[in-house]
């Protein structure tokens, strides 16, 4: 798995419909309260990948059996807004200054107006589902991601600076704050498109998978990424204490005076690029950086194995790619 994706390919089968997303989601962002509009269309106009959508329409459409309909468009739309809600919130709680290559609308509007412009997006997202009534299933199940997705973010902030942390607990943070979100985009996807309970739980075990990849992978891209490309800049996670699996497996393997001279300089009130790159170089040593791409490569083959009851198909391949692309990102 080292081909370099293009992300391109992976959206070619539903290409109009992302347009059409993107159509819906400009449309529903609009409101008479023009500060609230600004400020939530400062992240969105911000481009993102839309990976949940993307991801969403192709489980939708990998079935076969049913075409891609309104009620699909504006379900990928709300998925979208979900995921533009949690990236605004989650940018306050990091005090985060730059996302997608910009200021954050924290950074431009003030932490009130972003959280507030969050709520909106959140809001229309349920709005948007609401809207058709055959979507109580999709509404309980995005009621239930978003749950997680705060439980996965209150974790992470209850243990930060905690470098005593076991595997589990990371796992258990991404696991909410990821992964189930993307796991619902994929039932969602499939459920949209005529899935059977089975396949449902196939779809979701393919975004589970994907989403757990796709954080790892996000994890080590702060330490190891070009900021130019991440657009976020390098090291934010260790200077604000998250412990991210690369530094949970290094910690393990340590022996106890270098344990104890590591964590000391981790513990420094400022780290610097030089300080961030020398961390980067002991993670090196201690096989962590490695060790933890074959984390995030074991959940890509996962995600990959999850869908192989699909039919062949240009939806299928651009499934099998996107869990390529979910690690492919760092080279
Ligand atoms: C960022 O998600 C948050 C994580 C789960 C790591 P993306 O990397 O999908 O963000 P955009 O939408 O492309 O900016
Ligand atoms: C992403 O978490 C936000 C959610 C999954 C809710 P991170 O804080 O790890 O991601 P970035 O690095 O800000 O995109
Ligand atoms: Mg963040
Ligand atoms: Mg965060």
């Amino acid at each position: 798995m080292s081909v370099k994706i293009a992300a391109d390919a992976i959206i070619a089968p539903i290409h109009a419909e992302l347009d059409a997303v993107e159509a819906c989601m400009s449309r529903e962002i609009l409101s008479e309260i023009r500060v609230v509009e600004a400020v939530s269309g400062h992240t969105l106009f911000a481009g993102g990948k839309r990976l949940r959508p993307a991801a969403a329409l192709l489980c939708g459409n990998a079935l076969d059996r049913r075409k891609l309909d309104e009620r699909a468009i504006e379900a990928a739309a709300a998925v979208e807004l979900i995921h533009m809600a949690s990236l605004m919130h989650d940018d306050v709680v990091d005090d985060a200054g730059a996302r997608r290559g910009r200021p954050t609308a924290g950074a431009v509007y003030g932490t009130g107006l972003t959280i507030l412009a969050g709520d909106y997006l959140l809001a229309k997202s349920i709005h948007i589902l609401a809207r058709n009534d055959q979507n109580l299933n999709l509404i309980r199940l995005f009621a239930g991601v978003t749950v997680g997705m705060t439980e996965g973010e209150v974790l992470q902030a209850s243990v930060s600076g905690d470098i005593t942390i076991p595997v589990s607990t990371y796992e258990d943070v991404i696991e909410r704050k990821t992964a189930r979100f993307i796991a619902g985009c994929c039932e969602a996807g499939g459920r949209i498109g005529g899935a059977t309970e089975a396949e449902a739980a196939s779809f979701r075990m393919y975004g589970h998978h994907i989403g757990m990849a796709f954080q790892i992978a996000d994890d080590l891209l702060d330490l190891t990424g070009d900021p130019e490309q991440t657009g976020k800049p390098i090291g934010t996670d260790l200077r604000d204490g998250r412990v991210t699996l690369p530094l949970i497996y290094a910690l393990e393997t340590m022996d106890d005076v270098s344990r104890d001279a590591f964590v000391q300089a981790l513990g420094r009130d400022t780290l610097t690029d030089a300080d961030i790159a020398d961390v980067v170089d002991i993670l090196k040593a201690q096989g962590a950086i490695a060790r933890t791409w074959n984390a995030a490569r074991g959940h890509a083959a996962c995600a990959q194995d999850a869908i192989g009851f699909l039919p062949e198909g240009p939806c299928k391949a651009a499934l099998l790619m996107l869990a390529e692309y979910s690690i492919s990102r760092h080279e």
